[in-house]
């Protein structure tokens, strides 16, 4: 590795899970404008649906999702109404019944739902669309708090992917991360999804967290491939202590640098490599796997849960904070969840801001989205598409010199690639076609 690549990937950049992405999201956009997108949605293909749960039982400090922690259930049981009835109100607008090809259950915690309220929200999403045969219908999971009769749940309904919560095996780490999580006790929770048949498993993992060792990290990734999931996300720690306050509890032990980072990354991804497939910045799939698969047919997507197989153009997504894309533009629901309540519980779409896409902004949405998931983009191809000239993006390329000049990526003709060995510089090297990027920097994590 050159010694300055680290002033060039210093940059602290978007993860590009949409284009334009939330920061820049505005107040302009409320609910009778997502009233009028619903109306006018176009429902003859499979639509997806995303559902948060902004709930968890404990509170893990390096966490960066909008959840909260409760001991009771009587808050979450006043959620789950108000998001049925969200759900509601939301698919009246609709010209007609939705199919829907992807669901997934996001949080905070998802299993922190009993399995009454999960069922409960189930017969709702029943009640107003119709789910295909071959649809993807996931959900997140806690593995420290997950019972049988839940997984039973899970199964019944269909569930068939589950993504478990790991972040790191060692007990060091754990500590510091305030997240005690035994290795027996995921190995448990992995057998007993698969003895219910969810077969299809994700573990997230985490690089760039207090104590990480080396030695700590490929220990981790050791256990993980002794469980053999069919898919791995690897996140590189995103400290954001400005927004996130319980962050501020991981500085009691020094944060790794961003050489450090880097090496963690690279030894992480190096072992992960001998079994798995890379995708894109950050996940792994096992050769095969519907992933791979897309990612080899090039139909690889990225989205706010990350890459995905997932090709639908509308995904409507319930909870606080959520984000549904029409093809018109994003709408986020209000953050915070008590605000989002009295949304809801006033008779109103709980729409707090959003986006109408320009034809610019869905150009370089298309550019930034290829270079996140294929690491390379025709710009010559897009050009086309958009009735533009080429000689358009000779700007962005100029910016893009120290990348070519590193070895970070090529440039033949009008077409970009990213060097698979520098998959790490791709959201850097996505920002150059970013139009909204100068002076919101600040708002993001390192790259690395
Ligand atoms: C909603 S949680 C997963 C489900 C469940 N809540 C759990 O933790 O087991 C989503 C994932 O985001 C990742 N994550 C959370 N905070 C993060 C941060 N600050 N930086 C990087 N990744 C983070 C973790 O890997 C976590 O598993
Ligand atoms: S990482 Fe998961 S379990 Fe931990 S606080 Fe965040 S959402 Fe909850």
């Amino acid at each position: 590795m050159h010694d300055d690549w680290l002033t060039l990937l210093d940059a602290r950049v978007p993860r590009y899970t949409s284009y334009p992405t939330a920061p820049h999201f505005h107040g302009g956009i409320g609910a009778a404008r997502l009233s009028d997108w619903l109306s006018q949605a176009e429902l003859d293909r499979p639509i997806s649906l995303y559902i948060h749960v902004p709930f968890c039982h404990h509170l893990c400090w390096y966490c960066g999702c909008n959840t909260s922690v409760t001991k009771s259930d009587e808050p979450i049981t006043r959620y789950v109404a108000a998001l049925l009835a969200d759900m509601e109100r939301t698919c009246a607008l609709l010209p007609k019944r939705p199919r829907i090809g992807h669901l997934h259950f996001g949080g905070g915690s998802p299993n922190r739902l009993t399995s009454a309220q999960f069922e409960q929200i189930m017969q709702k999403v029943h009640a107003h669309f119709d789910i295909e045969s071959d649809a993807e219908l996931a959900i997140e999971i806690d593995p420290r708090f997950v019972d049988d009769e839940q997984i039973r749940t899970y199964a019944r309904a269909g569930i068939n992917r589950a993504s478990i919560g790991v972040q790191d095996f060692d007990a060091k780490v754990q500590m510091a991360i305030h997240r005690i999580q035994p290795f027996a006790q995921v190995r448990d929770v992995v057998d007993r999804l698969r003895a219910a048949g969810i077969a299809a498993l994700n573990f997230d993992l985490i690089y760039g967290l207090p104590q990480q060792s080396e030695a700590s990290i490929l220990n981790t990734v050791k256990k993980t491939l002794s469980l053999g999931p069919n898919r791995i996300s690897l996140f590189g720690y995103a400290h954001v202590p400005w927004m996130k306050k319980q962050q501020k509890a991981l500085e009691r032990f020094p944060l790794p640098d961003q050489r450090q980072r880097a090496r963690l990354a690279s030894l992480a991804r190096s072992r992960l490599e001998d079994v798995y497939e890379p995708i894109g910045i950050d996940h792994f799939a096992l050769k095969g796997d519907s992933l791979d698969q897309a990612m080899r047919a090039m139909t690889l997507r990225r989205n706010f849960q990350g890459y995905t197989t997932d090709q639908a153009d509308t995904l409507l997504a319930f909870g606080p904070s959520s984000i549904s894309k029409l093809p018109q533009g994003f709408v986020q629901a209000q953050s915070d969840t008590a605000l989002w309540m009295q949304e809801v519980q006033s008779g109103r779409l709980t729409t707090m801001r959003g986006l109408a896409l320009s034809d610019d902004d869905k150009m370089r949405g298309q550019i930034i989205e290829q270079l996140m998931c294929a690491l390379s983009v025709d710009l010559e191809a897009i050009a086309r598409q958009h009735n533009i000239h080429p000689a358009q993006f000779l700007p962005a390329l100029e910016v893009a010199e120290p990348f070519l000049s590193h070895g970070m990526a090529s440039l033949s003709g009008f077409t970009l690639r990213i060097n698979p060995d520098w998959r790490v510089a791709a959201r850097s090297i996505a920002a150059l076609f970013d139009a909204y990027l100068e002076g919101g920097a600040q708002r993001h994590s390192a790259a690395v």
